[in-house]
């Protein structure tokens, strides 16, 4: 299978779980065209005076990037074209976006995240971008936010694209998680990974370990003992990572290991913790189960989450299944 172009990957006749139907691959396929373009903005850099800030805020207060921006409009402008969608939700806009009248309408609702880790794209390092599929129910308006508010398990596909030193795209339907790579000179993404899986047993975790004061009890004990290393309770050192993009450590995680944290702290606790539902820790939770991993808010499974809001936060706990459960059974016992 390794070598197939992703297009070829989606039509595979012979794939164990049946055909895909023809709107669903054309609604991947669009995301993959939009991601490819947005890699290509990303290497132009400050070639195409593209760096630095856009001078707009976001619904959440956050100073948008030019790139934040260029992003988002590349996912809508493709798929508004696209005329598999009824809608598109993203961080970067307030509300709903439904398909304009007189543009052909789908079934399918995307939410995306259109580039994770924005703070990394003026000192040149990895970002990404985070997309959800959901089904629109039967008679529902795309420009309301209720149609949206599905929980993670409703999810029909889920991935991300991570730009790094090569760009690569990570899916999963519901059947495992594989991984394509741009091809920079016939510019198609092409399969180099099949059933990722995020071993076991792990001497990595990924936590900004800044925000240490403001953690919670159960945070602080699981995090204590990993320091303590080899001396302490776990008797073995950790090693830590913070890419402060939540694609590249995902990714990391989904290739060689590891526990990310962005758990509830006193500095997030009003507006329930600092990453989204819906675009974030959805998709990306999805993806970590499917690679055989695990992801909760620490009281809860966040797959099983029913959403109360397009730009919901929720704490992330997610990776190895051991570890994650470690820190699931902290939060119930201290
Ligand atoms: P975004 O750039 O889409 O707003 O997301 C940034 C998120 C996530 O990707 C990352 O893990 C986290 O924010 C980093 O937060 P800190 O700056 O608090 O470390
Ligand atoms: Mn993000
Ligand atoms: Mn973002």
């Amino acid at each position: 299978m390794s070598g197939l172009t992703f297009a070829a990957y989606l039509r595979d006749a012979t794939r164990a779980h049946g055909a895909l139907p023809a709107d669903l691959i054309q609604t991947l396929e669009t995301t993959a065209d939009a991601c490819c373009q947005i890699s290509a903005a990303l290497k132009r850099g400050a070639l195409a005076g593209i760096l630095g800030q856009a001078g707009s805020s976001n619904i959440q207060g956050e100073d948008q990037k030019k790139l934040d921006v260029i992003s988002n409009d590349i996912l809508l402008d493709a798929h508004v074209r696209g005329g598999h969608l009824a809608g598109m939700a993203s961080e970067e806009m307030d509300d709903p976006f439904p398909i304009p009248e007189g543009q052909a309408q789908g079934r399918f609702l995307l939410l995306f995240d259109p580039l994770d880790g924005s703070s990394n794209i003026d000192i040149n390092v990895s970002v990404g971008t985070i997309f959800s599929v959901l089904e629109a129910p039967a008679g529902s308006d795309a420009a309301e936010v209720a149609p949206f508010l599905q929980p993670g398990t409703a999810q029909v596909a889920a991935g991300y694209a991570v730009y790094g030193p090569s760009t690569q795209l990570v899916l999963t339907l519901g059947h495992g998680v594989d991984s394509f790579t741009l091809d920079p000179d016939s510019g198609d993404f092409v399969l180099t990974q099949e059933g990722m899986t995020i071993p076991a047993e792990t001497q990595e975790f990924a936590i900004n370990m800044s925000n240490q004061r403001f953690w919670e009890q159960p945070v602080q004990h699981y995090v204590g003992e990993l320091l303590a290393g080899k001396t302490g309770k776990r008797g073995k050192d950790f090693n830590m990572r913070w890419v402060a993009a939540m694609v590249a450590d995902v990714h990391r995680i989904l290739t060689r290991g590891g526990v990310f944290l962005y758990p509830l702290d006193t500095k997030t606790f009003a507006k329930g913790g600092k990453l989204r539902l819906m675009y974030e820790a959805n998709p990306m939770s999805w993806l970590v189960e499917q690679a055989g991993g695990a992801a909760s808010t620490g009281r809860e499974r966040i797959l099983d989450i029913a959403p109360n809001g397009l730009h919901q936060r929720v704490p992330v706990i997610l990776g190895s299944r051991a570890e994650v459960e470690r820190v699931v059974d902290y939060h119930r016992e201290i």
